[in-house]
């Protein structure tokens, strides 16, 4: 039997080489050892997107494209689209009962996203704008918990900013099986390696919202706009300067997408021997080495709607199969089944 590994993005819109290296990587690489569901999370996208409830559609299928375009074999892996699992609904309404306000407010992802979505600010230190944050969006780690145990799933590969509700899910999960008799797996974390993908325009942070992302779906002149106009370091006035490669932001795509180049190109950075723009060039083949093999697997997808609507949900199907007989157990040990 192999072990089950449940993993998911919001569909707040196409996924960029950021999420790529940072998870969808290593999920590709985990496909065979372990059965695998990606949770196509449309409620949790929701919770910060509720008045732009056209673009979550689109992006649900943007999402399921990406990770097939990563790599992802929809012959092994399990898409699930969250609002069309009843169990995981049911499951946040009773883990809800068991979490207090406080033990939401205190996570420190919660914070930060409220202050990126105006439900907080920080000045000096943070604090919740309560008349701005809403019920659904600080209990929303709760609705992961039930995404995470609903089908029992022992491993979640995530990076460092999911680690408060992994922790938070691990003792939820403790508690709820403490109290009411139930056998819900504990999950356990995988943790991504990976340092988070810094922008090309020196932003520590790759972000659709920051328009500095490099799309898994860009075409290659989309790509190379991007790369063209990436920061490098900023001292190196002519191409005779010679320059940093520590403070350059091109250079540490290199160090991630040319890891076998990279410290050739340091060198010959430092001793001016390879100028900015052909440095860019290095890097938008490498980058196009890397995408056109998703583009050419996305192709087939893009231009067949409905073949990735039955892939997500011939894998929300046998989702529910778990998820209704797994929710069946629990209210049985809660004694709210008659
Ligand atoms: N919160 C995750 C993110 O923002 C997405 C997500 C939803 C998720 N449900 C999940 C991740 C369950 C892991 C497991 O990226």
């Amino acid at each position: 039997m192999k072990k089950r590994i449940l993993t998911g993005d919001r569909t707040t819109g196409k996924l960029h080489i950021g999420h790529y290296v940072g998870s969808l990587q290593s999920r590709v690489a985990l496909q065979d050892d372990y059965e695998e569901f990606i949770l196509i999370a449309d409620v949790q996208a929701l919770t910060t997107h509720f008045s732009h409830p056209e673009m979550i559609n689109e992006s649900i299928y943007n999402v399921c494209m990406d990770n097939i375009a990563a790599g992802l074999d929809p012959e092994k892996v399990i898409f699930i689209q969250q609002s069309m699992i009843p169990a995981i609904a049911e499951l946040t309404i009773f883990y809800s009962m068991l979490t207090t306000v406080n033990h939401l407010l205190i996570n420190p992802t919660i914070k930060t996203e409220a202050r990126n979505y105006g439900m907080g600010e920080t000045d000096g230190e943070f604090t919740y704008d309560f008349s701005k944050l809403t019920y659904g969006f600080l209990g929303y780690p709760v609705s992961q918990s039930a995404d995470i145990t609903f089908c029992n799933a022992d491993l979640v590969p995530v990076g460092e900013d999911q680690i408060p509700h992994m922790e938070f899910t691990r003792r939820l999960v403790r508690h709820f099986n403490e109290m009411y008799g139930t056998d819900i797996t504990v999950p356990q974390t995988k943790l991504s390696t990976t340092p988070r993908l810094a922008g090309l325009d020196g932003n520590a942070k790759m972000g659709k919202s920051l328009g500095n992302a490099i799309y898994l779906s860009d075409t290659p002149e989309e790509v190379w706009d991007k790369v063209r106009n990436a920061v490098t370091d900023t001292n190196r006035i002519t191409v005779k300067t010679p320059g940093n490669p520590d403070v350059c932001p091109l250079y540490k795509y290199h160090q991630t997408f040319n890891a076998g180049e990279a410290e050739n190109i340091a060198s010959m950075c430092r001793n001016a021997s390879i100028g900015c723009v052909a440095c860019k060039k290095l890097m938008n083949t490498c980058l196009n080495s890397l995408l056109d093999p998703m583009r050419e697997r996305r192709a087939k997808y893009e231009n067949n709607r409905p073949l990735v609507k039955e892939i997500i949900q011939s894998g929300t199907a046998k989702a529910n199969e778990i998820g209704n007989r797994n929710i069946a157990l629990i209210k049985e040990k809660m004694h709210v089944a008659l």
